[in-house]
């Protein structure tokens, strides 16, 4: 009965998800690659998103090819490499750019924010524009995006919007949540588990908060991208949290101590482009970054993510 329960519970599931599809999604078929030096690079360009610490890491074999700050691979948040729908997907991200970036309120390439994640989610340095890496990440990009029709790439990516609370997520709320439901992959104290136990050898399961993980400059450290991100994905293999826990466990992990990047009040020159959940000061509004970073949203100043 139980198994029966569970085969029609999957059914219902799988259905909703091709529903919920983008319209013309597809999903890219790494074997179609051709066997060309073009598709040399495509294939390193999933390689390096998947296990990026092993060649830019901060233990990469190379002195000068160690360019990320932490371990983290691309592929722990770009789920499966960038080739899942919500999931902040890859699939069409080469036909949305050159893009406006409010960050530093101009025009930027898509190597310019590649290298955004450089510096923030990976806590490094920015890979050079030229590079054999960029360029295969480029490549692996282009490939990905081939199928998808110019009209709607913004499908294709980013994360599903979750109904805003009416009242201020709470760490408090969140921690009990952690303990219930991700400590057990991501270690009570949020740095996650390596391979064999070995620094040197990456993680096993990512670092959430701590000296190895995103610093405080990252889409991640924002409240709503990292509650939509959760929502869509944690708990690992059976993502089962109501919107509310998403939301306080979100503020929970974002109320950790992180790397920190100098400078980032800088950030959004013009601060009617600023994410209203920009966790850091000057904002269009007299309001707290308290509020800013934990909500409730409405009435703040800044923009929602699109
Ligand atoms: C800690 C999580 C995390 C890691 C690790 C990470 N990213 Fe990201 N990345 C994000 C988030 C979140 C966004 C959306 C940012 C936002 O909303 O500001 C993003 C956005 C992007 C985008 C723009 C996508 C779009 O649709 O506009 C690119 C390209 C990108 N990342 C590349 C990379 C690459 C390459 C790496 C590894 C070198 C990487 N990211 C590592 C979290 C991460
Ligand atoms: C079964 C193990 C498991 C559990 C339980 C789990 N996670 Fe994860 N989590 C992972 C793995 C593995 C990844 C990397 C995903 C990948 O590489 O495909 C990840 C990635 C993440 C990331 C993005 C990468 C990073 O390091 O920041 C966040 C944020 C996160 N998890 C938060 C949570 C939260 C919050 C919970 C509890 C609600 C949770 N996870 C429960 C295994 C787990």
């Amino acid at each position: 009965m139980k198994h029966l329960i569970t085969i029609l519970l999957s059914c219902i599931l799988l259905a909703s998800c091709t529903k919920n599809d983008p319209p013309g999604w597809k999903f890219p078929d790494m074997s179609q690659v051709p066997k060309t030096p073009e598709g040399d690079k495509i294939r390193f360009g999933k390689e390096l998103i998947s296990h990026t610490n092993v060649h830019i890491g901060p233990y990469a074999e190379n002195p000068a090819r160690r360019f990320a700050g932490n371990n983290l691979e691309c592929g722990n948040c770009h789920i499966d490499a960038g080739t899942r729908p919500n999931t902040l997907g890859f699939v069409g991200v080469y036909l949305l750019f050159p893009a406006y970036s409010g960050r530093v309120d101009t025009i930027i390439s898509i190597r310019q924010r590649i290298n955004d994640c450089m510096v923030r989610s990976m806590n490094g340095r920015p890979l050079p524009l030229e590079s054999y890496e960029m360029e295969c990440i480029v490549s692996y990009y282009k490939w990905i995006s081939t199928e998808v029709s110019k009209q709607v790439p913004e499908k294709y990516d980013g994360l599903r919007k979750l109904k805003l609370l009416d009242r201020a997520a709470d760490p408090n709320l969140g921690r009990m949540i952690y303990n219930r439901k991700c400590n057990t992959c991501h270690a009570e104290n949020g740095a996650g588990a390596y391979l064999t136990g070995n620094i040197e050898k990456g993680f096993d399961i990512p670092a959430v908060w701590g000296i190895d993980s995103y610093n405080n400059g990252a889409g991640m450290f924002r409240l709503i991208t990292a509650a939509e991100f959760i929502k869509a994905k944690m708990p690992y293999y059976n993502a089962d949290l109501t919107d509310e826990e998403a939301w306080d466990v979100a503020a929970y992990v974002i109320s950790k101590p992180r790397p920190h990047l100098t400078g980032v009040e800088n950030d959004f020159p013009d601060l009617n482009e600023k994410p209203v959940d920009c966790p850091f000061p000057p904002y269009a509004d007299s309001l707290s970054a308290e509020r800013h970073k934990y909500g409730p949203f409405t009435g703040l100043s800044g923009k929602f993510p699109k």
